[in-house]
């Protein structure tokens, strides 16, 4: 059969650099879409040689976006590698920190990433669709999401000394104690971060409850989910086990960070820079699984923390108790952590040891080895180290967030594109849906690909003969 194919790229509202190709037969259908990871930096490679304590300072470069999950990710590998834990009051301190990016970042992607789409409009005129779009229409509401952001940047920056690229974690603890005003600044945020999220909170059961029929339509299919754990199955974003769940919601698998390569395989395809990690028992590619806000909610039992568990199970009953497959749920997950995150940084704060100067373990037992995990605000992020006896770096292999989503995010991008799309001219809010596809997951593509940057979007729609048919443009 003859086919066109149409390309969006970049995908906008992301982070980083992604294009899609969407193949059309000549009846107008679309034969199917795909998702290109397109540049590759080596960051891994370019680690190998370094010192060990160097990363939780090199590794946030490689993101902008979300360089707190790197220093952390980095401390607590390095914490395993020289066998060096790190006390309670740096572990509290540690979390505090990433709280406070789980916030900050959770709360841009909502209102200020997906918020136009869902405020405005998938179909919104997309000069208007878009942040400043946003602020026009519902200052009221830009203003709280503005605040939000900067609770979250705040706690940041208290603890690491400046917003981005924190100085903080350190091998075996944190170097900072926390002090009482600072401690008192931040819990006479929390009672607005709370009210901004519950605004959020109305938005998007508003916009489910007057949009259900394209929710249950829009890239809603099985998968398993991944998420770190508590003991007894909670939500828990800074430590504990990875717990792996099937497609029916029962656990497959629940082992230490430490073992991950006896779970995962990460499978390499020709046309995306990006591997595709999955369940090694089930093989590819019956074992693919989602993480982030989505894959942790539908991979715990509960939360610890009384208002975001109380949604949670608002979340688990939209099917029935089983896993919620519709990509677009993710915006919902999403707001039910950031309300997690802002009540465990009250729990936090309201622990007295929160202030203890028993922040840095000094006693070493040098392994050489060290594997640090993390849940960063779009997944479960690996970071696995090996050293030499001088502390040099032999090997360091990284699996991001972005990369557990990569199945997941093609999937999505080709189920609606089936759905959503007829050609032979296609309408730019058909086209959003597809970005919105991708979008949806907040793919971090800077920590996917280690580059850094944003390009406008071109989206070309080529005839079987190759002759372009439609050129879509946006700076
Ligand atoms: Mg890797
Ligand atoms: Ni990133």
């Amino acid at each position: 059969m003859m086919t066109q194919k149409i390309t969006i790229e970049p995908v906008t509202r992301i982070e980083g650099h992604a294009k899609v190709t969407i193949h059309m037969n000549d009846d107008g259908s679309v034969e199917r879409a795909v998702l290109h990871i397109n540049e590759f930096r080596g960051f891994e490679k370019f680690c190998e040689g370094r010192l060990y304590f160097e990363m939780p300072s090199i590794t946030p470069r490689i993101c902008g976006i979300c360089p707190v999950s790197h220093h952390l990710a980095a401390a607590k590998a390095a914490d395993e590698l020289i066998g060096a834990p790190a006390p309670r009051p740096a572990v509290m301190l540690r979390e505090l920190m990433h709280m406070g990016q789980i916030i900050q970042s959770h709360g841009m992607h909502f209102f200020e990433l997906a918020g136009p789409d869902l405020l405005l409009g998938f179909d919104t005129n997309p000069a208007q669709r878009n942040v400043l779009g946003l602020a026009g229409a519902n200052p009221a509401l830009a203003l709280k999401a503005v605040n939000l952001r900067k609770f979250g940047q705040e706690i940041i920056r208290i603890l690491g000394g400046r917003r981005i690229h924190p100085n903080f974690a350190v091998p075996g603890g944190v170097n900072k104690t926390l002090l009482l005003a600072e401690r008192d600044l931040i819990l006479t945020g929390i009672q607005p971060a709370i009210e901004a999220v519950q605004t959020g909170l109305g938005i998007m059961k508003d916009w489910a409850e007057r949009n259900a029929a394209d929710i249950n339509r829009f890239a809603v299919f099985p998968s398993g989910y991944m998420s770190l754990v508590t003991p007894d199955n909670g939500l828990e974003l800074y430590d504990g086990a990875v717990r792996l769940v099937g497609a029916s919601g029962l656990e497959l698998e629940k082992f230490p960070a430490s073992s991950y390569l006896d779970y995962i395989a990460e499978r390499v395809e020709n046309w995306s820079y990006l591997k595709f990690p999955y369940y090694k028992k089930m093989g590819w590619p019956a074992g693919v699984y989602r993480v982030g806000p989505l894959g942790r909610l539908n991979a715990v039992d509960h939360l610890s923390t009384p208002l975001a568990n109380a949604e949670h199970i608002i979340f688990r009953s939209l099917n029935g108790g089983l896993p919620v497959e519709n990509t677009l749920y993710y915006h919902y997950a999403r707001l039910i952590e950031i309300l997690f995150a802002i009540e465990r940084v009250q729990a936090l704060c309201e622990d007295g040891n929160i202030l203890s100067s028993d922040i840095l373990n000094t006693r070493k037992d040098y392994r050489g080895e060290g594997v640090g995990v993390l849940e960063a605000p779009r997944g479960t992020l690996f970071h696995h180290y090996k050293a030499d006896e001088n502390g040099r770096l032999t090997n360091v292999n990284l699996i991001v967030a972005t990369g557990h989503n990569n199945w997941a995010m093609t999937k999505a991008v080709d189920s609606v594109a089936k759905t959503y799309i007829t050609g032979p001219v296609v309408q730019e809010g058909m086209l959003n849906r597809v970005e919105a596809a991708v979008r949806a997951h907040d793919p971090c593509l800077s920590c996917s690909t280690h580059a850094v940057g944003q390009m406008p979007v071109q989206i070309d729609v080529i005839s079987a003969s190759g002759e372009l048919l439609q050129t879509l443009r946006r700076d």
